[in-house]
């Protein structure tokens, strides 16, 4: 499959079954993040994989969007570590890190066969808190990775594209 037809190939899966990710094709979706291009090439991103029934139990009591994961992602940043724009105040990279760092773990998650569906639905430091991690450590999204059930098909908001002319402009 090209590139763009995985890309087109891929959608958000909103019901896991009980199958595991397999630790192979776990470990090569997590090098697909580790290779990912970070501002100045810092590397801030941080990712915890949740599989213990316990961690799986608490994420699931803080967001609504797991659909029944065995194994979800909590991908952030240190802020400790972010580049920081020298030239615009306020203007720091985590956030665009962790979302390419994501971006290369689901599009690499869908190439393997595996589902996943970008989650911002949760209250973020109250998640990064009750994982425990360091103050400097910001969560952006959680990444549930898992099987859809056969048959499986995309929500009808896959489908709705805006037209290119839309959203690019060439000035
Ligand atoms: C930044 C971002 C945040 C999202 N947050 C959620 C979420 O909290 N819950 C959820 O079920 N889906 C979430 N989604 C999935 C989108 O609803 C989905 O990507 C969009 O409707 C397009 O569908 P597709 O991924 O199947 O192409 C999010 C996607 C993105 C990119």
């Amino acid at each position: 499959m090209s590139f763009l037809e995985l890309a087109k190939d891929r959608f958000s899966v909103k019901q896991f079954t009980d199958r595991p990710v397999e630790k192979e094709k776990l470990d090569q979706i997590l090098e697909a993040g580790n290779i990912a291009p970070t501002a100045a090439n810092k590397q801030c991103q941080r990712i915890y994989v949740i599989q213990s029934e316990e961690g799986i139990k608490k994420i699931n009591e803080l967001s609504a969007c797991i659909y029944g994961a065995k194994t979800v992602l909590m991908i952030g940043y240190d802020s400790a570590e972010e580049w920081k724009n020298p030239l615009q105040e306020g203007i720091h990279s985590g956030d665009q890190d962790a979302s390419i760092v994501a971006t290369h773990l689901m599009l690499e998650a869908w190439d393997l066969g595996v589902g996943s569906c970008w989650v911002n639905y949760f209250p973020n430091d109250t998640v990064a808190k009750a994982f425990g991690l360091p103050e400097s450590e910001k969560v952006v999204l959680l990444l549930p990775l898992g099987y859809a059930p056969e048959g499986a098909e995309p929500l009808p908001t896959h489908f709705a594209c805006k037209p290119i002319e839309d959203t690019v402009k060439y000035l």
